[in-house]
């Protein structure tokens, strides 16, 4: 089999195909897929049988598991969360809000897989932008503002008691399994503008949302800079719009993007399995 690769055509992504994922990959196919991934950001393989095990073996040619706070794993896998929302559920959609992935963690993750096992006809697209495009691309006076900034990443606003998974979402009809905790109170500091550790590639790091506040500015301020930041990093033009298939492995990287799930499937059954690649 030969390794295709595809850009999108949007800021990011590519599919990839000439690759069965459901058996052990040859490491110069690992080497290509880790290439790519580092320079679209986001992967698409379409048409793959997967297991649970194939989803696991794969994650680890790209690093350890990272750790997944507040979310139950699936029973009898500790590594897989899922993603999942049944028809005519009521309870807010899932990390419907921009964000990249556990932001809030000292050493946050450098990707992420989600496998679709069921996908719904319409809507439930994930939406993902590059965040070297927005800096890139980013006026001068808005980076100028941003230049040398610490931001302050919490957990808090999701999934503290209080918080929009917290108490009240418990007695919702959500599927899936939150655990919220007063560990979310923790907080963390990163660069608001950093190196991309393997690429050294500067983008921004993280939105407002996990991001609660910007060192050495009140909270006014900061919320202010952090909604001017948020408009300009998730316009469209840094966007790429994934669709789904049943069957479709994506992976990306945490380090270059920020993602949301969008909804418009309302009626139909949604699962996916995600496991978490440690940097
Ligand atoms: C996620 O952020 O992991 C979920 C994305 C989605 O449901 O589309």
């Amino acid at each position: 089999m030969t390794l295709h690769i595809t850009c999108s055509g949007q800021a990011c992504g590519a599919e990839v195909s000439g690759v069965d994922l459901g058996m052990a990959l040859a490491a110069e196919d690992v080497l290509r897929i880790r290439a790519a991934w580092l320079q679209h950001h986001v992967l698409a393989f379409p048409q793959q049988t997967m297991s649970n095990g194939d989803l696991l073996r794969f994650t680890r040619y790209f690093g350890g598991f990272g750790d997944d706070p507040f979310i139950a794993s699936i029973p009898g896998q500790e590594h897989i969360i899922a993603v999942e929302r049944r028809a005519n559920e009521q309870a807010p959609l899932f990390a419907e809000n921009w964000h990249t992935d556990w932001s809030f963690q000292a050493v946050p993750p450098a990707g992420t897989c989600l496998f679709s096992i069921t996908v719904p006809p319409q809507g439930g697209d994930t939406l993902f932008a590059n965040q070297h495009k927005a800096l890139t691309e980013m006026p001068a006076a808005l980076r100028e503002k941003l230049e040398g900034k610490i931001a302050i990443h919490s957990a808090k606003a999701a999934y503290s008691p209080e918080g929009m998974y917290g108490q009240e979402d418990q007695a919702t009809d959500r599927s899936m399994v939150i655990r919220p905790s007063a560990e979310a109170l923790a907080t963390q500091r990163h660069p608001l503008i950093r190196l991309h550790p393997e690429t050294g590639e500067l983008g921004v790091f993280g939105c407002l949302g996990y991001i609660v506040g910007i060192e050495g500015m009140d909270d006014h301020a900061a919320f202010a800079l952090l909604l001017e930041l948020l408009e300009w990093q998730t316009q469209p033009e840094f966007v790429y719009q994934h669709r789904w298939q049943p069957d479709m492995l994506i992976m990306w990287d945490n380090r270059s993007l920020l993602h949301k799930a969008t909804g418009g499937y309302e009626a139909y059954d949604r699962l996916l399995h995600r496991t978490t690649i440690a940097q």
